[in-house]
Parts: C-alpha cells; sequence; structure tokens
C-alpha cells in the first residue's frame, strides 16, 4: 500500500501539461452500485473558478465512464510512471462497456473514502462535480471553426466537467 502525502493546491507544483497532456491521466468514478469505470484522458486543464481550486475534464457522450462519472457526486483524476504507459493506452482504446479492461492491466483499484482509484497512482485528484457543459460548436472562433471540422465530425462534442479539488495525493516514495 502507498504511502501518500496530501498537497495543498497551491503548493502543487508539477506541470499540469506535462502531467495531462504527455503522461495523460485516468478518469475514474464509481457508480451507485458501486462498480467503477475508467478511461484515459489526455485533455483537461487545472485552475481557479468560482473563488476554488478546480481540475476541469472533458469527456465525450459515448463513453462508458461518462455514465459513472454522471452517476457519482465525486471522481479521480489520477496520473501514473511511464512504466504504466501501456496500461493507459489499452484503457484508452478499449471500453469498460466490452469486457472488464481493468483486470487486463496492471492496475489495482483502491479507494479513498469510497473514491476509487488505483494504487499504483503517482498522483491523486479527488474531485467534487460543480458544473457540467457541452461544448457548444458555436462557441468557435474565426479560424478556431476549423477545430470543430477536425474534431468534431461526428459531432460527438466533448462535456465539459468543472470539479472542486478536495484533495491531491502524492506518493512519497
Ligand atoms: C491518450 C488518450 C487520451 C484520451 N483523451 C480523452 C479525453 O480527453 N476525452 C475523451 O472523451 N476520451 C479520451 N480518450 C478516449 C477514451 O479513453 C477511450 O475512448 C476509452 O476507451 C473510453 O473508455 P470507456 O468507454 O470505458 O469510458 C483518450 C484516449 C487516449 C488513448
Amino acid at each position: 500500500m502507498s504511502e501518500y502525502a496530501i498537497v495543498l493546491p497551491e503548493d502543487f507544483d508539477q506541470s499540469c501539461f506535462k502531467l495531462i497532456g504527455k503522461e495523460w491521466m485516468l478518469v475514474t468514478a464509481k457508480n451507485q452500485e458501486g462498480v467503477l469505470n475508467t478511461m484515459t484522458a489526455s485533455w483537461g486543464g487545472m485552475g481557479v473558478m468560482w473563488g476554488t481550486d478546480v481540475a476541469v475534464t472533458v469527456i465525450r457522450p459515448q463513453r462508458y465512464t461518462k455514465e459513472f462519472i454522471d452517476d457519482s457526486e465525486m471522481f479521480t483524476l489520477s496520473f501514473y510512471d511511464d512504466t504504466f504507459k501501456q496500461d493507459l493506452t489499452y484503457l484508452g482504446s478499449v471500453s469498460g462497456r466490452e469486457e472488464d479492461k481493468i483486470s487486463k492491466t496492471r492496475l489495482t483499484p483502491t479507494d479513498a473514502n469510497g473514491i476509487p482509484y488505483f494504487e499504483e497512482a503517482k498522483i491523486v485528484f479527488i474531485c467534487k462535480k460543480l458544473y457540467k457543459q457541452p461544448m457548444n460548436p458555436e462557441g468557435f472562433i474565426g479560424d478556431a471553426k476549423e477545430l470543430d471540422e477536425q474534431w468534431y465530425s461526428n459531432k460527438d462534442y466533448h462535456i465539459m466537467y468543472v470539479a472542486e479539488i478536495e484533495q491531491i495525493l502524492v506518493r512519497q516514495d
């Protein structure tokens, strides 16, 4: 069992560009029946909204994980060493709707007060949902309208979730 330190958001000094964009993260939630699902994400952000520290994640409507996030007040964003990249690749290419994909990885489900993540995580953001909104194609400005064509040819616009960061856990090696 890993030991984690609780780090305040203002003291968290790792690059979210690197963590989210390069290393990727798992978005994990448990439904009311206690079943969990997870998926890989490499888009999102960390910041401040409504006077509180927040994490943002964007989920396409067809993701099975979306059903779990919608069914739960809380979810986690978790980050892993490079050695788990193949597991994150798998969790980001197969749906939990099709198979018990987590059992095919080296990740071990655990939880913090019932909020799920995986024992192998080096960093865990425990998040409480505050706001959700589907991307609106009319929101793209000027040349950025190309992004609509580039990313949403199927009109499967991401749903943006803004969540309060309740706790950041950083593994102590
Ligand atoms: C590197 C990587 C990044 C991804 N980022 C996102 C993302 O930010 N949002 C999203 O909706 N899907 C993203 N995906 C796709 C989902 O992880 C993928 O469709 C997954 O199989 C969904 O699983 P689920 O149906 O069990 O939720 C990403 C996949 C990979 C490999």
